[in-house]
C-alpha cells in the first residue's frame, strides 16, 4: 500500500467568543473597518489554561472519535505551529504523553508559519508512501494571542486562537495529491515573530496582500493540475483563512463553479497553522461532502511559504 488517505478531521476551539463590538473597547477601531477590511465579525481566545498542548490534544480526541479510532493506532505526531515556546520536550510528544500513547511514536514538530498544516500533510503523506509510518496525525495548532501585541489595532483585531487536525492512514488509492510547496524567503520579513520585538506578530499587511492575490491564484491552479483534476472537480475549497478579501477573489480566480469556500475567518479570526484544518473540520460538520469528493487545500503566510493539495474528503 503506497497510498494514503485522510480518515477524519478534528478540531478545537477556546469558549471565548471576542466580537468586534469588544475589539472596539480595546484598541481604536470600529466594526465597519474590520469587517470591510477583512470580514472578521468575531473571533476566540483562548484562556490561559487553554495552552497550545491543550487545544492540539482537544483537536487530536476530536479527530481520533470522529475516524473511530484510539491513539495507540498512531506512529506519528506531526504538529505545526509558530507559537510554540516549550521547546523539549516538542509539543507533539507533549500531545503523545496527554493521550497516552506508549508505542514510540514519532513526534515532530513543525514551522511554516500559517502554512504549517499543509506542509504536515505533505510529509505525513510521503512518509506513509515510503513504508516508514503507516497512520499519522497532523495537528495545526495556534496561540496567536501570546504572540499579539494588544496595543496594536493593525493586527489585535486580526488574530485568534484554535487547532484543527487530521488522520491519514495507508491506502491501496491515492487520496492526497502531489504537494506544491515553497517559500519567497526575500519577502520573510512582510510577516515576523521576533524576538527582538518580544516575540510579537507584526506584518507588512499590503505587501502580503498584494502577494497574495498577485501570485497565489497560479499556485492554486498548479495544484489542481497536479492533482490531475480541474476546478470543476472541486467539492470545496480551504483557503488560508486570513482575510475574506483574499479569500474570495482568490476562488474566484480558480474558478469552481461546484465548490463550497470554507469561509470560517469569518467567525474564527486568523488561527494561523490551525486555519485549514478548523475551517475544513467546521466546513464537513456543516455540509457532510461524500466521501472522495475532492477537496482543495491551501495555505500561506510567513516566510513568506506556501503548500497546497487536493485531498479526497474522508
Ligand atoms: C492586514 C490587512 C487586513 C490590513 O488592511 P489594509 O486595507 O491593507 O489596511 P492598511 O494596513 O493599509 O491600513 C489602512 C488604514 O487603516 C488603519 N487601520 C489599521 N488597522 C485598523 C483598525 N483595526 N481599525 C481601524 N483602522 C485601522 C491604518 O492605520 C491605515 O490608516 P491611514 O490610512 O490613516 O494610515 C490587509 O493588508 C491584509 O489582510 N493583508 C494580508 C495579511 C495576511 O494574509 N497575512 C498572512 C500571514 S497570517
Amino acid at each position: 500500500m503506497t497510498g494514503t488517505r485522510v480518515v477524519g478531521f478534528g478540531h478545537f476551539q477556546p469558549a471565548r467568543v471576542v466580537t468586534n463590538a469588544e475589539m472596539e473597547t480595546i484598541v481604536e477601531t470600529s466594526d465597519e473597518w474590520i469587517q470591510r477590511r477583512v470580514g472578521i465579525k468575531e473571533r476566540r481566545w483562548a484562556s490561559e489554561d487553554e495552552t497550545v498542548e491543550v487545544m492540539a490534544t482537544k483537536a487530536a480526541q476530536d479527530a481520533l472519535a470522529k475516524a473511530n479510532m484510539n491513539a495507540s493506532q498512531i506512529d506519528m505526531i506531526i504538529l505545526a505551529s509558530c507559537t510554540t515556546f516549550d521547546h523539549s520536550p516538542n509539543v507533539a510528544s507533549r500531545v503523545a504523553l496527554a493521550l497516552e500513547m506508549t508505542n514510540d511514536p514519532v513526534a515532530l514538530d513543525i514551522n511554516t508559519a500559517c502554512s504549517g498544516f499543509t506542509h504536515g500533510v505533505a510529509l505525513a503523506s510521503q512518509a506513509i508512501a515510503a513504508g516508514s509510518n503507516e497512520t499519522v496525525m497532523v495537528i495545526g495548532v495556534d496561540k496567536l494571542t501570546d504572540v499579539t501585541d494588544f496595543t496594536d489595532r493593525s493586527t489585535v483585531v486580526l488574530t485568534a486562537d484554535g487547532a484543527g487536525a487530521a488522520i491519514l492512514t495507508a491506502a491501496d488509492e491515492q487520496g492526497v495529491s502531489p504537494v506544491v510547496w515553497g517559500a519567497i524567503p526575500q519577502m520573510g520579513s512582510a510577516v515576523r515573530i521576533e524576538r527582538k520585538n518580544n516575540d510579537k506578530f507584526a506584518q507588512e499587511g499590503q505587501a502580503v496582500y498584494r502577494w497574495a492575490t498577485s501570485e497565489l491564484p497560479k499556485i492554486a491552479k498548479q495544484i489542481v493540475e497536479k492533482a490531475g483534476l480541474t476546478p470543476d472537480d472541486l467539492a470545496a475549497i480551504v483557503l488560508h483563512q486570513a482575510n475574506l478579501r483574499i479569500i474570495e477573489p482568490l476562488a474566484r480566480k480558480i474558478g469552481a463553479p461546484n465548490a463550497i469556500v470554507a469561509t470560517d475567518v469569518v467567525y474564527s479570526g486568523n488561527t494561523s497553522a490551525a486555519s485549514v484544518p478548523l475551517a475544513l473540520s467546521k466546513l464537513l460538520e456543516e455540509h457532510p461532502l461524500p466521501s472522495g469528493a475532492p477537496i482543495l487545500m491551501f495555505a500561506f503566510g510567513g516566510g513568506l511559504s506556501y503548500a497546497g493539495q487536493v485531498i479526497k474528503a474522508p
